[in-house]
């Protein structure tokens, strides 16, 4: 039957069920361009205000998948274990640089396709843009080459995946309409789904430093992403995790890179980070049969971070992607580093009783740290050290992180930025688990 775009935007307009043929056709004229500006926008907006079934999402999913290459990595040389985690993102998150070689180095193959920061979260690549020589480009056969060798790579998006998402993200972004968990569950899973994965984990971020920042939004993605990549035969895992301060003690690019490599060699760990990336990579090892429970999995966790395992596998997934061979053992000598150096001061005593971890964010971007535009260059050393945890005690001259940046001003302006994003009260707030809650296919099924 020939394809109308104008009328199955109206029945989505209407609030209709739209079949598969129709859902695919739509994805196919967006892909091929056939649909136009207009209509893709119409589309968006007509699914933001009436919402899909979830056999409407699987299917607008898997046309998304479809619309561009899909990893088949059997056919690449390896036949079981590839899984892999995604994060909606975060402040100071610096999970995937540890959980893609801690994974590997207890048997598994993670083949991550991560992306840029924009705005006030920052973004995988940027942080391996950081090594010199690292490239986040390479093409597949070099790709699945460090994948098999190392256990792990993550890259960019290069080899042609969910092209569909590309141009509906577009358009997205400047009709008001980024803000639908249907369209947010396809695109993220039509990228993680032609990466080709076994088994997925999902780390749903909530709180001030969160795309989702209500708890109750989040925890609606999650099972929303779960139940659809159920559907679309990936065994999928969510954990919902606190992002309403600092993952980790640093934020920035080259800083975030040494705190990863400091984790992989048991230099130091800061314990929340630890139980993120524990977790997820925990849940990765249950999933795909490379540990029969949690605690099993926490062993062999615990036993790739002491024997080095772990470090030696981002190693060699570095020295495979063009970086220095050496780059663990020396990473000082090789990540940028600011010329200027400057603790902020807390200014009054108390105890840190919330942060604002956009605005922190936001502090990275302004110092040339992160980007507001997708072309903007990015300064890889600046960022911020040694963060307080909330909780924490204060005096005046306590620092609550210690910032790098490129020149004087730039640090005094930093530092204006984080004192006003970090509450300080008179009492000491509740603890708060990062790992919230967890959901699984069963758990999302009995909540609908
Ligand atoms: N990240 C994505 O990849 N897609 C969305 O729609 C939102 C966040």
């Amino acid at each position: 039957m020939m394809f109308i775009p104008q009328e199955t935007i109206r029945k989505k307009r209407d609030g209709l069920e739209l079949n598969r043929a129709e859902t695919r056709a739509m994805v196919r004229g967006i892909t091929d361009g056939s649909v136009s500006e207009g209509q893709v926008a119409a589309f968006a907006m007509a699914v933001y205000f009436r919402g899909m079934t979830l056999g409407e999402r699987v299917d607008l999913t898997e046309a998304m998948r479809d619309s561009g290459r899909v990893l088949d990595w059997p056919s690449l040389g390896i036949g079981r274990g590839v899984a892999d985690k995604h994060s909606t993102g975060g402040v100071g998150d610096k999970v995937s640089l540890v959980l893609g070689p801690l994974a590997a180095a207890c048997g598994l193959f993670v083949p991550m396709i991560s992306g840029r920061g924009l705005g006030h979260t920052g973004g995988t690549l940027d942080k391996f843009d950081a090594i010199p020589g690292y490239d986040t480009a390479p093409g597949l056969e070099r790709f699945a080459k460090v994948v098999r060798e190392a256990g792990c790579a993550i890259i960019g998006q290069t080899v042609d995946l969910a092209p569909a998402d590309r141009r509906l993200y577009a358009v997205r972004d400047v009709t008001a309409t980024v803000e639908s968990i249907d369209l947010i569950t396809a695109s993220i899973l039509s990228k993680k789904l032609a990466a080709g994965l076994g088994g997925l984990v999902m780390d749903v971020k909530f709180g001030s430093g969160a795309f989702m920042r209500e708890y109750d939004d989040a925890r609606e993605l999650a099972r929303s992403i779960v139940t659809v990549a159920e559907g679309a035969g990936v065994p999928t895992t969510a954990l919902l995790t606190d992002m309403n301060e600092v993952l980790g003690h640093s934020v920035g690019n080259a800083v975030e890179v040494r705190e990863a490599v400091e984790f992989l060699t048991s230099a130091s760990r800061e314990p929340r980070l630890a139980e993120v990336v524990l977790a997820c990579t925990g849940e990765m090892l249950v999933m795909e049969g490379a540990a029969r429970d949690m605690a099993e999995a926490a062993r062999k966790m615990e036993d790739a971070l002491a024997s080095g395992t772990a470090a030696e596998r981002f190693g060699r997934m570095v020295a495979g992607l063009g970086g220095p061979k050496d780059f663990v053992e020396r990473a000082d000598a090789y990540l940028d580093v600011a010329p200027v150096e400057m603790p902020v001061l807390a200014e009054r005593e108390g105890f840190v009783a919330a942060m604002d971890c956009r605005a922190v964010g936001m502090a990275l971007v302004a110092m040339g740290g992160g980007r507001t535009r997708a072309d903007q260059s990015i300064d890889h050393g600046a960022g911020m050290t040694r963060f307080i945890r909330i909780g924490g005690r204060v005096e005046p001259d306590t620092p609550l992180c210690v910032v790098h940046a490129r020149d004087g001003e730039t640090a005094r302006m930093a530092a204006d930025r984080i004192r006003a994003a970090i509450s300080i009260g008179e009492r000491r707030p509740p603890d708060r688990p990062v790992v919230r809650e967890r959901i699984t296919a069963e758990t999302a099924k009995e909540a609908s």
